[in-house]
């Protein structure tokens, strides 16, 4: 295990690259968990070298309070990771390094893919998201990257920023790790309370029943019906619910056959702001 915390001492780790060496790239934030972990264990079983990034990136955030209490375990997460592999360069950067002049953001493209869900909540959320992503993967090079689908609107962004901007990678999109309650796995459970960690598993009960109700319901009545139920929790509110083409991320009023959907969350419990999706048809 090595670890890496400048750009430079990252370079002496990746240069000069070996020949039919594949590289694969873990980008993550930290306070790691069962999900990053299956996205390591991905990359590890499918390339020779695997660099995974831990970065809390300051310009996705469009909340400071979020920022300053986003979890940061290094230690811990260096130990889980040794568990998986005595072979991995971990890249923990620090802003300064990272950002080397003024902490910026830069402004993309993405074919509308960004104005939606997370989008619309999160201002310039996905232009901070696209800055270090990109900045990342010029660094690293690596031949594959691995994304998962818990943040699928990310996911669908980052691929398409690699197409437009001609970056040569694969992008790998990773099913989404659940804890046994059915509730997404993410860095910010671990700041629910008990009772409010158990009732959250009522989001994925909620998407696995919307599923089955948009086999034979229209994406109305869904939307409907899925508001409705949240109106009568009083751990969790909700902030928004759509189903939308996975292509093209627009929620829908009407089914086409041979499209493929998604129902995208989002619900604050206990003022802290969780996501999920699930896959339609
Ligand atoms: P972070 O939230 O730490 O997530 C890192 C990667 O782990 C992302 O690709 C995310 O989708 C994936 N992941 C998180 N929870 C998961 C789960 N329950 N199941 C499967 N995969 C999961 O996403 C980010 O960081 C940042 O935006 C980043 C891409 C690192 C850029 O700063």
């Amino acid at each position: 295990m090595v670890l890496v915390t400048t750009q430079q001492e990252l370079l002496s780790q990746l240069i000069p690259r070996q020949k039919n060496q594949k590289i694969g790239f873990v980008p993550t934030m930290g306070a790691l968990h069962a999900g990053h972990l299956s996205l390591v264990s991905r990359a590890i079983s499918e390339n020779q070298k695997v660099v995974v990034s831990i970065f809390v990136n300051p310009t996705q955030f469009d909340n400071k309070e979020d920022l300053k209490k986003y979890p940061k375990t290094l230690e811990a997460d260096i130990n889980i990771l040794s568990t998986i592999s005595k072979d991995l360069v971990i890249f923990a950067p620090s802003v300064k390094d990272m950002y080397t002049k003024t902490v910026a953001t830069k402004s993309y493209q993405f074919n509308g893919l960004d104005k939606v869900m997370e989008g619309a909540f999160r201002d310039d959320h996905f232009n901070g998201v696209g800055t270090i992503v990109e900045a990342l993967l010029n660094l690293v090079q690596p031949d594959r990257a691995y994304f998962g689908e818990k943040d699928f609107q990310q996911l669908q962004i980052i691929k398409k920023m690699v197409e437009l901007h001609k970056i040569p990678v694969e992008i790998i999109g990773c099913p989404i790790v659940r804890e046994s309650s059915g509730l997404a796995m993410s860095s910010r459970n671990e700041r629910l309370s008990k009772l409010v960690r158990k009732e959250a598993s009522f989001i994925y009960k909620i998407l696995e029943q919307a599923k089955v109700k948009f086999g034979t319901n229209s994406a109305k009545y869904v939307k409907d019906w899925v508001t409705a139920q949240f109106q009568t929790n009083a751990y969790l509110k909700l902030e928004y619910f759509e189903i939308a083409d996975v292509r093209t991320l627009k929620s829908i009023d009407k089914k086409i056959k041979n499209k493929k959907y998604r129902a995208f969350i989002a619900v604050y419990a206990d003022g802290i702001r969780l996501i999920d999706n699930i896959a339609l048809n």
